[in-house]
């Protein structure tokens, strides 16, 4: 099943002039996140979290049984892995290459390219706003094939105009730099969060979808969301692997 899997003419050209004002608003929202004061700007991030994740794991939660092995690979903080063994009482364990962790599951820490794990040690392996931070994506993604019994869930940040696409890379950028930048002077997350490397390796829709057929994944929903005014736009892919049932 796909769902939406397209925009309609309105919000791509309503993206156009979205995208300008988002990218001027930029500094001006740096000084005023920093004057937040530290608790009520945690509070804020904190339900925005929230929200976003419990969105994700609705996407997935037919797709993840209980008692599934899973690997979230490039799973940053942990806080993702944490909710998913929480809420679908799956075994969650995370890699990553940055350490940053701070959640109640395990993580270890690879190189980045060799996932070091036997052949289909976990049911599914889970990608979360990860692989656009990777330039050898095919690489990871055989890696994470070989790993998984049932599957792939991979959720990205997704574009379906030039336009969308600049924007895109400039919310990483925003996101993971300046707010990062933010969240470390007010004593909320490590110095090594600024070291997520941010090659900018995004894929619209279609581009995904053709990669998945190459790799012989069977895509068995593609979930796109678009953020109401904001130019940016997330896509959740389900993924069965060949000869799986
Ligand atoms: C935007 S964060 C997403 C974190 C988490 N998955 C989430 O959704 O909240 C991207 C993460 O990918 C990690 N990463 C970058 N390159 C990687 C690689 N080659 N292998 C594994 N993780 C990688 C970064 O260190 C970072 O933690």
């Amino acid at each position: 099943m796909i769902s939406q899997d397209h925009i309609s003419t309105a919000r791509n050209a309503m993206y156009l002039p979205n995208s300008i004002l988002f990218f001027l608003l930029g500094l001006p929202l740096f000084f005023v996140l920093l004057l937040i004061p530290k608790k009520k700007y945690a509070e804020i991030h904190s339900s925005s979290q929230q929200n976003e994740l419990d969105q994700r794991i609705d996407d997935i939660a037919d797709f993840v049984s209980e008692t599934d092995r899973v690997l979230d690979v490039g799973c940053g903080n942990g806080q993702f892995g944490e909710a998913i063994a929480k809420r679908l009482k799956a075994d969650v364990r995370g890699v990553d290459v940055v350490d940053y962790a701070n959640a109640d599951i395990p993580i270890t820490f690879f190189d980045g390219v060799h996932l070091p794990f036997e052949d289909n040690s976990f049911d599914v392996i889970i990608m979360a706003m990860m692989l656009h931070h990777v330039p050898h994506q095919e690489e990871l993604i055989d890696e994470a094939i070989r790993c998984s019994r049932r599957g792939l869930i991979i959720y990205e940040d997704t574009y379906f105009s030039p336009w969308q696409k600049l924007a895109i890379i400039w919310n990483d950028f925003y996101s993971n730099r300046v707010i990062g930048l933010v969240r470390v002077l007010k004593g909320l997350e490590g110095k090594a969060i600024l070291k997520m490397p941010l090659p900018f390796t995004f894929r619209c829709v279609n581009g995904w979808q053709k990669l998945f057929a190459e790799k012989s994944l069977t895509n068995k929903n593609t979930i796109v969301r678009h953020l109401g005014i904001k130019p940016h736009s997330k896509v959740t892919f389900l993924l069965q692997k060949k000869g799986s049932v």
